[in-house]
């Protein structure tokens, strides 16, 4: 075989040591699912795995002559660099696929071609040096290859194979070859893509894969494996300012105190001074501790633990830095944001957020602009759809460090995650923060929630109505609120049809406007409890999420939740204001309960249903529950 060494034989340990050591790149493969990708990963695993597998047998005969404990430790150099990936808590729907020549170990993000393929490629590829971006000879740059491009030059992979596949079946053609380049040349530039090569290849029979084909003479170029194997890597994150996001604190006794997590960004060694965000508070590094000894510097990539010359506060999502070139800290950004979820965006809604290790609360506003992969156009949008791309601001329920993606990928990137179902809808780049958020404080003030509320026999809260259109909501509402009026108390009712001719007229009933109502709705509810009140709402708001959000924004005891759970078939055959009926006859679209959702809350504070309960019964009950509860004097 061509790789095996002289040194297996001479001396195993130097030739372990050798491999331990050698480089590793990570890169990704973006491409269609007939253009070849598939067979090229599989054309390389092939190729090296010939050399895995002699490798392997060499090695067993030999450790056992030199001693060493046999056949397991290779197989554990071989595949180390896979291992260090899982450590890293990788578990996504990415397959990496490990393999190893004799300059270098190669891990690939494995994306499988279909629908879900922007996810898998945002996620695979944010670790990686380099992209081989496929493209079918016969068909040329399509509209794919122009939005995987974009993506790779969004996440700033710096190193671009365009590997121009099935090279078989255009007869070799340098000058459909050169074609291409000179097409996706031009669209390159224009998305700032550095540093591209272009390969001419068939993956089926290897030419120009791991040899040069001598059907493509006039091909002077490296084969695709030359290229993997010395494509330079790892350069940029070394060199950036320290940075070190906090995953867990190692505590094993009293006397010892460690900060373990892997560093993203830049270098470190004892002595150096360390800024720890968002509290700010500074210090110097003490030893940096590994499982093999301390070390005297560490850089981007290890992972390690750090402790400090001081006693001070930082927990797990705590960013430590360079003292000098610390990240900012905010809570409002502009960001990219790519779509993966086949639900749209939703505006308003309350997501989560992760970035390094930590997650918080966020909304995005509307976008500014949507990107058009093709000719790079902005276009004016209202929400983003499945694989679209586009600019937004971004809020977040708190202050978290960060830096812009383009100087660092790992506190600069995030994943946006649906609160409910816990999936990954989203992928964002911040850009900057907004000043805004550097300029609004939060004003404190001296008359506060309970110094109003002594002023009226109740404690203040929410009565949140929610239900279907015509089940009651309006109707209990206005009861209830008589009533609680009746006995001194200070309300206010907000009641959907209301609101949707002033504050909310600018509304309508789409999912993303629905969000926005509910939002907005949820803000002036927690003012009007601030300023001491019991305030009703009657809006059907359809979605848990927003419920929620309504519920989070005040404290736990001040949220009644309360289902008017009237059956759609009662609610549509009163159909008060006429409107199931323009449903059902198609007038009206987004109904609720005819062609909209509407999501039950599954654990409503109270219940009433209107089918079996009078609103005046009805009303009573929730006074009832307000006193069990001891809201009313
Ligand atoms: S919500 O879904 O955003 O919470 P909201 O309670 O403000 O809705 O408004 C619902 C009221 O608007 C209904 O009671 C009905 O009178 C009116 N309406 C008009 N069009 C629709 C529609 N497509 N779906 C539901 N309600 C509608």
């Amino acid at each position: 075989m061509a790789h095996i060494s002289d040194l297996i034989a001479k001396d195993i340990d130097a030739y372990l040591l050798q491999h331990q050591y050698k480089g590793l790149l990570r890169f990704i493969t973006c491409g269609s699912v007939d253009d070849g990708k598939s067979t090229l990963i599989g054309r390389l695993l092939y190729d090296s795995h010939m050399v895995f597998e002699d490798h392997l047998s060499s090695l067993q005969t030999d450790s056992a002559k030199v001693g060493t404990q046999g056949a397991d430790i290779d197989l554990a150099l071989l595949l180390d660099g896979l291992t260090a990936e899982r450590e890293q808590g990788i578990t996504i729907d990415v397959a990496y696929r490990f393999f190893s020549t004799e300059k270098r170990k190669f891990i690939v993000a494995d994306t499988p071609g279909h629908e879900q393929y922007t996810r898998n490629m945002v996620t695979g590829a944010s670790t990686a040096d380099a992209a081989i971006l496929m493209v079918d000879a016969r068909k040329g740059v399509l509209t794919q290859t122009r939005r995987h491009s974009y993506i790779v030059s969004l996440l700033g992979i710096k190193h671009i194979i365009v590997a121009i596949n099935k090279m078989d079946l255009v007869d070799f053609s340098e000058e459909t070859f050169e074609t291409i380049k000179q097409e996706f040349g031009d669209f390159a530039r224009r998305i700032d893509l550095e540093d591209v090569t272009f390969i001419p290849v068939s993956a089926l029979d290897g030419d120009n894969v791991t040899a040069l084909s001598d059907k493509m003479p006039w091909y002077k170029g490296q084969t695709l494996m030359q290229y993997l194997e010395t494509v330079p890597v790892g350069d940029t994150a070394a060199a950036s300012a320290f940075r070190f996001p906090v995953q867990w604190v190692n505590r094993p006794n009293l006397d010892f105190r460690g900060f373990s997590g892997r560093i993203v960004g830049g270098s470190i060694k004892p002595g150096d001074a360390i800024r720890v965000l968002p509290s700010g508070t500074t210090s110097t590094v003490d030893r940096i501790v590994t499982m093999d000894g301390d070390l005297s510097e560490a850089v981007a990539g290890q992972s390690v633990t750090l402790t400090l010359a001081d006693e001070i506060d930082a927990s797990r999502g705590d960013l430590i830095c360079a003292a000098e070139s610390p990240a900012e800290v905010a809570d409002q950004f502009e960001a990219h944001i790519v779509w993966m979820h086949e639900d749209e965006m939703l505006p308003g809604r309350p997501y989560l957020i992760k970035i390094g290790t930590r997650v918080v609360g966020a909304t995005l506003a509307h976008p500014k602009y949507r990107v058009d992969v093709n000719n790079l156009d902005h276009l004016a949008a209202n929400t983003l759809a499945l694989n679209e791309i586009g600019v937004c601001n971004i809020s977040l329920d708190r202050k978290i460090p960060f830096d812009p993606y383009a100087n660092n990928r790992d506190t600069g990137g995030f994943i946006i995650i649906d609160k409910l179902t816990q999936n990954t809808i989203g992928a964002g780049l911040l850009h900057f923060s907004l000043r805004r958020s550097h300029n609004i404080h939060w004003q404190d003030v001296k008359v506060d929630k309970d110094l109003r509320a002594t002023q009226g026999n109740h404690k203040p809260g929410v009565i949140w109505f929610t239900g279907l259109s015509g089940s009651g909501k309006s109707t209990i509402a206005d009861i209830v609120e008589s009533k609680l009026h009746a006995m001194g108390v200070r309300t206010y009712l907000l009641d959907g049809d209301n609101i949707r001719h002033g504050l909310n007229r600018d509304l309508g009933f789409t999912d993303a406007d629905r969000v926005e109502n509910i939002r907005r709705i949820a803000e002036v509810s927690a003012l009007m409890v601030d300023a001491g009140m019991i305030v009703l709402t009657a809006f059907i708001s359809p979605f848990r999420a927003e419920r929620r959000l309504a519920r989070e924004r005040v404290e736990e005891d001040e949220f009644l939740e309360v289902h008017v759970d009237t059956p759609l078939a009662i609610a549509e055959e009163r159909d008060v204001k006429g409107l199931y009926a323009k449903a059902r006859a198609g007038d009206l679209k987004n109904f609720t309960g005819i062609d909209s959702p509407y999501e039950a809350p599954e654990s409503p504070e109270v219940r009433v249903d209107t089918s079996e309960l009078t609103p005046e019964e009805a009303a009573d009950q929730i006074i009832e529950d307000l006193r069990t509860r001891g809201r009313l004097g």
